[in-house]
């Protein structure tokens, strides 16, 4: 079964008690998920432990985080580990965020230890690819993106590349305003999964859940969400405001 994915990522945003104000709005609105409609929440590190408090009673609503160690242990000042986040409570890591590869320098080899390790605990892994403005005006995106997972992920054998969901976030999409038409979104993950399919098997692919990210909002997401290779999305500015989000998470319902 395919299951369709909201994802927030807060990124480096909002102190404990405003985050604790989010998640409250957020609970306070959520429709009821399901096994095939779930929702994933990463906030800062620093807001694990409470973000997971208080979504502990609730259900197919899940705690994730924005990156991870690509090391198990030891004298790596500042990084926190795979099993660290997993006792922390979190399902979901995400890995190869494009903030990540370009700021903090995490190029393809990084990101398959990093993946590694996410996958050596429970946890699921969200692997976000996508390429630039230049390369898309290249017309080049498609084998970007094919490079980008077949150096991070798929050395993975089949049962752990189950565990992974991919986010196609192309760059020039991201905190813009810019969103790609339906038809790019829809073309590049008919892509994604055709390259998963030939790689794995099609039932795998078809599986997969395959999400959207840049500028995603509750105005443009049930459009991007009709899309058949489209699973729902990775969303940034708008899952920083409980009304925002939950109009993408009612987008993904169908509501
Ligand atoms: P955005 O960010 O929704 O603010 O464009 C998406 C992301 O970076 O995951």
């Amino acid at each position: 079964m395919r299951k369709k994915i909201v994802a927030g990522n807060w990124k480096m945003n909002l102190t404990l008690p405003e985050g604790r104000t989010l998640v409250d709005g957020i609970l306070s609105g959520l429709p009821t998920l399901n096994e095939s409609r779930q929702v994933v929440i990463a906030p800062p590190y620093t807001h694990l432990t409470q973000t997971g408090e208080q979504l502990d009673e609730y259900e197919h609503i899940y705690l994730g985080a924005q990156n991870c160690a690509s090391e198990t242990s030891g004298a790596y000042t500042g990084e926190v580990s795979a099993a660290m986040l997993q006792s922390a409570g979190v399902q979901y890591v995400i890995i190869g965020h494009s903030e990540r590869r370009e700021y903090f320098n995490e190029d393809d080899a990084l990101l398959a230890r990093k993946v590694e390790q996410a996958l050596a605990t429970d946890m699921q892994v969200i692997f976000c690819c996508g390429e630039s403005l230049e390369i898309r005006d290249a017309n080049a995106q498609n084998e970007y993106v094919e490079k980008q997972l077949k150096s991070a992920l798929f050395h993975l054998g089949d049962l752990l590349m189950k565990r992974i969901v991919i986010a196609y976030e192309p760059i020039w999409a991201i905190g813009t305003g810019r969103t790609a038409s339906t038809a790019q979104a829809q073309d590049m993950h008919e892509h994604i999964r055709r390259v998963v399919a030939n790689q794995y098997t099609p039932l795998l692919a078809d599986e997969m859940t395959i999400l959207y990210g840049g500028s995603c909002k509750p105005s443009n997401a049930a459009e991007l969400f009709a899309c058949p290779d489209v699973d729902g999305g990775l969303i940034g500015g708008a899952s920083l405001k409980a009304e925002d989000f939950l109009g993408i998470v009612n987008a993904m319902m169908g509501l």
